[in-house]
């Protein structure tokens, strides 16, 4: 078996603003696995977000946005590699190649497909439904081993294993490296604040429903206060929070807030009322993100300097991944 460099590859899209749901999932987990024993890789997939309609002058906010997001979180360019999709052509060509070895059967299974496209399938584009073949590329183009994700996007990586899997097999290499999922901590599922059921996401019907990393204090107060819950308090294990989804995603959200286990949040407020729990929760939010939200609209005020910070992450990106689409490109058999 081949030794591949531990490396760690993610991605955001620039579809709308940031929410609580990917700050917690992923951008402060990609933050923890920095200046780790792994090589970390993050990226703005643009070419993801255009699978549905994006305003041109939206999506180059959107795609600076989402970078302000990760700096002002912590991502430090000279320690991972910071760089957006389109500047990388190899993504789109692996991705090609990718949708000649992934099986429609496999894309028929995909849950995210099926819930976006609804009953309009037919209507969608056909990007929205190879896309999976496309993360499948963006992750296996730096030959990456670790995936970090929230649980929405187990499917993908899964996915992912199986297009590696296959390649090799079909052209009796061991070239592509089996990619791990790093779904991990308290708050990998951050639900809607409306309804415990559904995932809090960008493209929700209101805003109340969720928390956007440039929410101000005030909002960010208000919509925890106003966020549905049971007339219960809080139990004295987690046991109790099975059935009671809203109760159960506030507590995790705080325990991914202060970086302590839901266990041990239940233990500090076990028999504790809303009205005591909500404020705590509200003002640790805002203690979290504030910070967060100021350093991204300095930032998003010098967008020249985002812009040379994902050129020089592009460069670097495409040093990794020119040499492994070549060697992809020689294995199929392409004169070259
Ligand atoms: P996207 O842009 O929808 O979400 C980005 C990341 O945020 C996580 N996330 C959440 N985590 C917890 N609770 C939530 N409510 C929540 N909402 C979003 C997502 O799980 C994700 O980790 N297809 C991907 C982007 C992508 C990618 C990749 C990721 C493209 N290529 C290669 C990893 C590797 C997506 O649409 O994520």
């Amino acid at each position: 078996m081949t030794q591949f460099t531990p490396r760690v590859f993610s991605g955001i899209k620039p579809s709308g603003g940031l929410t609580l749901g990917n700050y917690l999932g992923a951008i402060k987990r990609f933050v923890d696995m920095q200046g780790t024993d792994f090589e970390t890789m993050y990226c703005v997939v643009d070419l993801h977000a255009i699978t549905v309609w994006q305003d041109p002058a939206e999506l180059r906010d959107a795609t600076r946005e989402v970078a302000a997001g990760f700096l002002a979180s912590g991502i430090d360019p000279e320690k991972s590699t910071l760089f957006n999709q389109s500047q990388v052509p190899a993504h789109a060509e692996l991705g090609w190649l990718f949708s000649c070895v992934a099986r429609v059967g496999w894309m028929n299974r995909m849950t995210q497909f099926k819930d976006k496209a609804g009953s309009g399938a037919e209507k969608v584009s056909l990007g929205l439904y190879a896309y999976p073949a496309l993360m499948a590329a963006d992750i296996l183009l730096y030959h990456a081993t670790h995936v970090p994700v929230g649980e929405d996007q187990k499917q993908h990586v899964e996915l992912t294993r199986d297009i590696a899997n296959k390649f090799n097999h079909d052209f009796k290499v061991d070239f592509f490296p089996e990619t791990n999922p790093v779904i991990e901590g308290p708050a990998t599922r951050v639900m809607n604040l409306r309804d415990g059921t559904k995932k809090m996401s960008k493209s929700g019907e209101s805003d109340m429903e969720r928390i956007n990393m440039t929410d101000t204090a005030d909002l960010i107060a208000k919509k925890f206060k106003k966020a549905k819950t049971d007339p219960e308090p809080l139990p004295e294990t987690l046991d109790g929070l099975s059935t009671r989804p809203e109760a159960k995603n506030l507590v995790d959200i705080y325990a991914g807030l202060s970086g302590q286990t839901s266990e041990q949040v239940i233990a500090e407020y076990a028999g504790a009322g809303w009205g005591r729990f909500k404020p705590a929760l509200a003002d640790l939010a805002v203690e979290k993100l504030a910070p967060i939200s100021s350093e991204m609209a300095r930032y998003m005020d010098d967008k020249a300097e985002i812009d040379r910070i994902l050129a020089r992450g592009a460069e670097k990106a495409r040093a990794i991944a020119d040499p492994i689409l070549k060697q992809t490109k020689e294995i199929i058999g392409f004169v070259q």
